[in-house]
């Protein structure tokens, strides 16, 4: 049946949706925090766990899983705000607009967040991009930054030009490892830029593997940001496992994407023709597994090579060449997960 907006049919339905939206959805989301607050007075929590858990499938409250608080694993607090119609606003930022721009006409489309353009907020500009949780219920997150250093080679340069003590690099290097700095250091308490960027990338995977993880949340609201110095393969798998729940079928699901997407990169012309730096891949899988999506996000500091110049993305970096390792990091990232899918099989077939 066609239907129009003004047919008795939409109307009712516009007017059960308001009533909905303005009358009852208030008053259940009231009821709903009064409760909450009631049971954590009485410290009661399991209780409350329990009709929480009851409210989660019962149909007639379904909106408040939608409710599922958006997650930033990574990245500068404050960049982000909530659009309309599941998008999220990001700081506007030229390099990244241009590259999401482009890359709306290339092969990676489909791995990226749809740009939407930009528009402004409170005399602020922000780009406007699909949230890539927005299909999923408690939806399980994972950060992982690509390349084999996060910085631009024009930022070591800079750095170098200008090697100006650091006390407040030197007191992040003392924080994670105090037996770093040198003699000269200690007693300056105080390190230069370069030397910092230099040692915060030997300290992870990032120059070895070339990536790292920035930061996990799994489904059950477990998460974790302490991957600074998960540097070999092995407390690599140990931390997939946890974001997997040791999931073989999960795992290969992965292997399966990451299979995908490298395909595309090799074949895609933005790929070719970038030096990718500090960008990520955004893993979502819901709490089932069944449900998975890896993405790229975050070109900030994506800059294009000059015309007729393409990058191999697999070649050593040696300064000036401006190699980022992005597809040595995609290769052991899927070997990586691989070889735990195999551990799993195995575990399993012992099991047996
Ligand atoms: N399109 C998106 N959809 C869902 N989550 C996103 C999206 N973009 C970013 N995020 C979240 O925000 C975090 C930081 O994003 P990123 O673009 O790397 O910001 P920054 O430029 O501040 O590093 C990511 O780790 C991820 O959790
Ligand atoms: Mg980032």
């Amino acid at each position: 049946m066609v239907t129009t907006a003004s047919d008795p049919v939409s109307v009712a339905r516009r007017f059960q949706d308001k009533l909905w939206r303005h009358r009852m959805l208030p008053m259940v989301q009231k009821m709903f925090t009064a409760l909450q607050c009631r049971y954590q007075d009485k410290q009661s929590l399991q209780q409350w766990r329990k009709i929480r858990n009851m409210v989660h499938w019962s149909p007639f409250l379904q909106c408040f899983k939608k409710k599922y608080p958006w997650v930033q694993l990574a990245g500068h607090a404050g960049n982000f705000k909530a659009g309309e119609g599941g998008t999220i606003l990001k700081k506007h930022c030229n390099r990244e607009a241009k590259c999401l721009k482009k890359l709306m006409g290339d092969l990676l489309r489909s791995y990226v967040p749809e740009y939407k353009g930009d528009v402004e907020r409170d005399g602020e500009k922000f780009m406007e991009m699909e949230d890539l949780l927005g299909d999923f219920d408690t939806p399980a997150v994972m950060d992982c930054k690509m390349g084999v250093r996060t910085y631009l080679e024009d930022e070591l340069v800079k750095a170098r030009s200008n090697p100006k003590l650091r006390k407040d690099m030197y007191q992040k290097m003392i924080e994670i490892d105090p037996t770093e700095p040198t003699k000269e250091e200690n007693a300056a308490k105080a390190v230069t830029k370069p030397r910092y960027m230099v040692w915060r990338e030997s300290i992870s995977s990032t120059s070895t593997l070339g990536f790292r993880i920035e930061g996990i949340k799994k489904s059950d609201g477990q998460s974790s940001r302490d991957y600074k110095m998960t540097k070999t393969k092995e407390q690599v798998a140990e931390a997939f496992k946890f974001f997997t729940d040791g999931n073989q079928s999960l795992q290969k699901k992965y292997v399966q994407k990451l299979m995908a997407l490298r395909a595309t990169l090799e074949n895609s012309t933005f790929f070719q023709s970038h030096e990718v730096i500090g960008s990520s891949l955004l893993f979502v899988h819901d709490k089932e597994g069944s449900h998975v999506g890896v993405s790229l996000i975050d070109f900030g500091k994506t800059m294009s090579m000059p015309e007729g110049q393409k990058l191999d993305h697999r070649l050593a970096w040696k300064e000036g060449n401006r190699e980022d390792g992005y597809l040595c990091g995609l290769d052991n990232m899927i070997a990586v997960f691989n070889t735990l899918a195999e551990c799993e099989e195995q575990n399993l077939a012992e099991e047996f």
